[in-house]
């Protein structure tokens, strides 16, 4: 009896596990702690993501034969390393080869030591030094804050007002925390999505997909965790693809391994295709929200035979389905900044499609909203446009006040 542990309440867990429902070897799905969407196709656990003693001794307890990792913010946590330490199966990176993404200047020296191509960069850990440097470049201006922020660490000024701003907040207020800033050069072209699947030095490489940072169409308003994404990227070829893999995902995990932090789980290049070809715009050492609700439901392959070749560093050839996948993203009303909670969601039932919970609650049988992000209406269609206009049809039938979405992702593929 396979007994699978997902932990995380987002989206992107609701993804991985229908990807696990869907394969035979999977006898018992649990999800700690899951949401209102989870909860149809896994047990939920009310274990939080960084509370490593409760998962392991929960997997323990429970006979788990795998457990996958999906937020940040449990690796940081060290939950893959307590669960190696106590001999449990684990799929992710454990905290020290997780700072490829929690550590912009540990991604930028390994980057650097590989020579994979990012963005020149400088690091700062004074206000003075790195207004005087900011404020004598080009703009736009690439300002990073060095550690977890939400994807809200990073800022594009276009004045050096907003630069210094930004430099202030960063290195003065600590309204991030006491931090150290990269500031990097401005690289500019198409934006990609490149999950592979790592074992030490193997690399399984998954389909390309492209996520939509900002808030609204036609990428205006500010960053946010993404809004929308689509998979495969027809503008991205084969050739950039093979680039991609080449000079950038297995070189860093070649790096990783002689850093002596070797890296199983998802590495995730946030690529940007240049007039020079693929450059790193930023790693992270999980599966992207919302990039995973859109690639997974592609996969053909069964999602336990990989997470399992992986953690043994077998071979393992990922089968794909050719049809294209486009979801939207349903945010609350102000989101990325303040919002409310609570907002009954009507018209679920009519959709023509699958909606992954990324923010929800239930109450007396009605599903609430509880996030920023709080669901993805997906569509599949033979080419990015069906998907595209399926995914509009379908989001047009949720009801809820509270709620907004982009009715432009996909744009750049068509
Ligand atoms: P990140 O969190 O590092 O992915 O950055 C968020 C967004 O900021 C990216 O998706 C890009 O749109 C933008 N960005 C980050 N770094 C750069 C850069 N060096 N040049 C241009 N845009 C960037
Ligand atoms: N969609 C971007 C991320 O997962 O960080």
């Amino acid at each position: 009896m396979n007994k699978v542990l997902v932990i995380g309440s987002g989206g992107r867990e609701h993804a991985i596990v229908e990807a696990l429902s869907r394969s035979s070897k999977v006898d018992k799905i649990y999800c700690a702690p899951g949401n209102a969407g989870i909860a149809s196709l896994a047990e939920c656990v009310k274990i939080g993501v960084e509370d490593v003693d409760s998962l392991a001794k929960f997997a323990n307890v429970n006979g788990i034969n795998l457990t996958v990792v999906g937020p940040e913010a449990a690796l940081a946590a060290g939950v893959v390393n307590k669960f190696n330490e106590k001999g449990l199966r684990i799929f992710g990176p454990t905290k020290e080869a997780a700072r490829i993404e929690s550590s912009k200047e540990f991604a930028k020296e390994i980057m650097d030591k590989c020579g994979v191509p990012t963005a020149a960069y400088r690091v700062f850990d004074e206000f003075a030094p790195a207004w005087e440097y900011v404020k004598n470049r080009p703009l736009p201006a690439v300002i990073k804050y060095d550690g977890l922020a939400a994807g809200k660490g990073v800022v594009v000024a276009m004045s050096y007002d907003e630069a210094e701003n930004a430099l202030k907040d960063m290195l003065l207020d600590a309204s991030f925390g006491k931090g150290r800033v990269v500031v990097e050069d401005f690289l500019s072209g198409p934006e990609f999505s490149f999950m592979c699947i790592v074992s030490g030095e193997k690399v399984y490489p998954l389909d390309i997909a492209q996520d939509h940072k900002r808030a609204y169409d036609g990428d205006k308003g500010p960053n946010t965790g993404g809004m929308g994404a689509y998979s495969p990227v027809p503008f991205i070829s084969d050739a950039v693809r093979a680039e991609a893999l080449e000079k950038i995902i297995k070189p860093v995990a070649k790096g990783l391994v002689n850093e002596q932090v070797p890296f199983t789980g998802v590495l995730y290049g946030g690529l940007i295709l240049t007039e020079d070809g693929p450059k790193v715009i930023e790693f992270n050492a999980r599966f992207g929200d919302p990039e995973t609700e859109v690639v997974l439901p592609r996969m053909k392959s069964d999602i336990y035979d990989l997470f399992n070749a992986a953690i043994d560093g077998n071979d393992f050839e990922i089968e794909w389905n050719p049809e294209a996948v486009l979801g939207i993203v349903m945010a609350s009303k102000g989101y990325p900044g303040s919002y409310e909670k609570g907002a009954a969601i009507e018209g679920l039932d009519k959709v023509n499609g699958y909606v992954y919970h990324m923010g929800t609650a239930e109450k007396g049988g009605k599903i609430l909203t509880a996030g920023g992000r709080v669901i993805m209406v997906v569509a599949k269609g033979s080419d990015i446009r069906e998907a595209q206009s399926k995914a509009l049809e379908e989001t047009a039938k949720i009801d809820c006040d509270n709620l907004f979405y982009r009715k432009d992702i996909g744009k750049q593929a068509l």
